[in-house]
């Protein structure tokens, strides 16, 4: 039969769309979940378990229950405002539950782990665009945690047959352009849904976080690549995996900056609707342009993002927030 696959955070924004692109691909995703932040209804391919990661008994019995080859791991908090006030919540969660997860795997022997980390490792390099090799110096505690998950994985395989694939995202946006999933995360703290909602009339002006970045407008530029794109990325690692190449880390981005008055503009033209705005001081910690270099995911797993351009990412996140836009051009 199908291969199955355990998706931690199966729940969530990235792996439910990550579960999608498995089913697609003939995989069975199992979603294993706490639903602190996930939504039960987001469980839509594939059997659910309501579990912890830090609980390596509770990731055990799932991977033997289902026959799961391979993981998926998502579950994680990611708020880097949060990690600094609360960094014991991130090194308990993020770090408590990778260590859970590679119990289980341990105990159940699998010995394949895609794991969900992040730009936030890199801290803020000197460098543009972002290598592989650019050194990681992360400058909060969310992009610790995700390091030190990298490192533990690094560590681990070297002493035993476990493989992995570290997936280094920059901005995640957008969602199923089927419409089958949204992006929901409470609290919103991302630019383009908080950027929907302040064209819906759901909230007030979008603050615009720093105005005077030595940038062309002034506003911070990001690396914005489509969810589903991230999604296939997984299938691809996963495959790469299952193929026994071994282990590697790869930034998922485009390459293509965008600055926060971009993300604004093209939310104005894809809605037809106003985006009131107002011009903030900087937000701490926030640099003023991150790129990926993604030539090390095109030529290890042959991964090129297809639908990551900003328009379509503002049209498929667009109904998340209550949005409909005509679905006729662009998708
Ligand atoms: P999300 O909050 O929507 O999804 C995370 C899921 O993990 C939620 O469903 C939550 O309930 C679950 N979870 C959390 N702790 C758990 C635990 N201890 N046991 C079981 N389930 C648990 O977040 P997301 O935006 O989909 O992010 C997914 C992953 O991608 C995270 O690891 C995050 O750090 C990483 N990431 C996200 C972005 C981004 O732009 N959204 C960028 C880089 C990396
Ligand atoms: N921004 C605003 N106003 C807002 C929200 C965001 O101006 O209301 C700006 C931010 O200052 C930033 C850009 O829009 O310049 C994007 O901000 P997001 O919060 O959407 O995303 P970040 O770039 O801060 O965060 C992303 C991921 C994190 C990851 C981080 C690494 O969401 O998981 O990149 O720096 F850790």
């Amino acid at each position: 039969g199908d291969l199955t696959v355990l998706v931690t955070g199966g729940a969530g924004y990235i792996g439910s769309h990550a579960c999608k692109a498995l089913r697609r691909a003939g995989f069975t995703p199992v979603a294993f979940d706490n639903l602190c932040n996930g939504h039960r209804d987001a469980v839509r391919f594939g059997p659910f378990v309501h579990g912890d990661v830090r609980d390596g008994m509770a990731v055990q019995q799932a991977l033997r229950d289902h026959g799961a080859v391979a993981v998926m791991h998502f579950a994680a908090f990611a708020y880097v405002g949060e990690s600094m006030q609360k960094p014991q919540l991130y090194y308990d969660n993020n770090v408590g539950g990778m260590l859970g997860l590679l119990a289980g795997c341990r105990g159940a022997g699998v010995n394949r782990v895609v794991l969900s980390s992040s730009c936030a490792t890199y801290g803020q390099p000197a460098v543009m665009p972002i290598t592989e090799a650019t050194p990681q110096q992360p400058i909060n505690p969310y992009g610790q945690t995700k390091l030190i998950c990298e490192h533990m994985l690094r560590d681990i395989g070297a002493a035993s047959d476990l493989t992995h694939v570290a997936l280094r995202y920059f901005n995640a946006a957008g969602a199923d352009p089927d419409g089958e999933l949204t992006e929901r995360h409470d609290p919103e703290t991302h630019l383009i849904p908080l950027a929907l909602l302040a064209a819906a009339g759901r909230r007030g002006a979008l603050g615009i976080f720093g105005t005077d970045y030595p940038t062309p407008d002034g506003t911070c530029v990001r690396d914005y690549i489509h969810v589903s794109d991230l999604a296939r990325a997984h299938v691809l690692a996963l495959r790469h995996l299952l193929a026994g190449r071994g282990s590697v880390a790869l930034n998922l981005g485009t390459g293509q900056g965008t600055s926060v008055r971009q993300i604004v503009a093209a939310v104005e033209n894809v809605t037809g609707r106003r985006v009131p705005v107002q011009d903030l001081p900087r937000r701490p910690g926030d640099p003023p342009i991150l790129l990926a270099d993604p030539g090390k995911a095109a030529q290890v797993l042959d991964f090129r993002p297809d639908h990551s351009d900003i328009t379509s990412m503002v049209r498929h996140a667009a109904p998340s927030f209550g949005l409909e836009v005509a679905n006729d051009q662009g998708a």
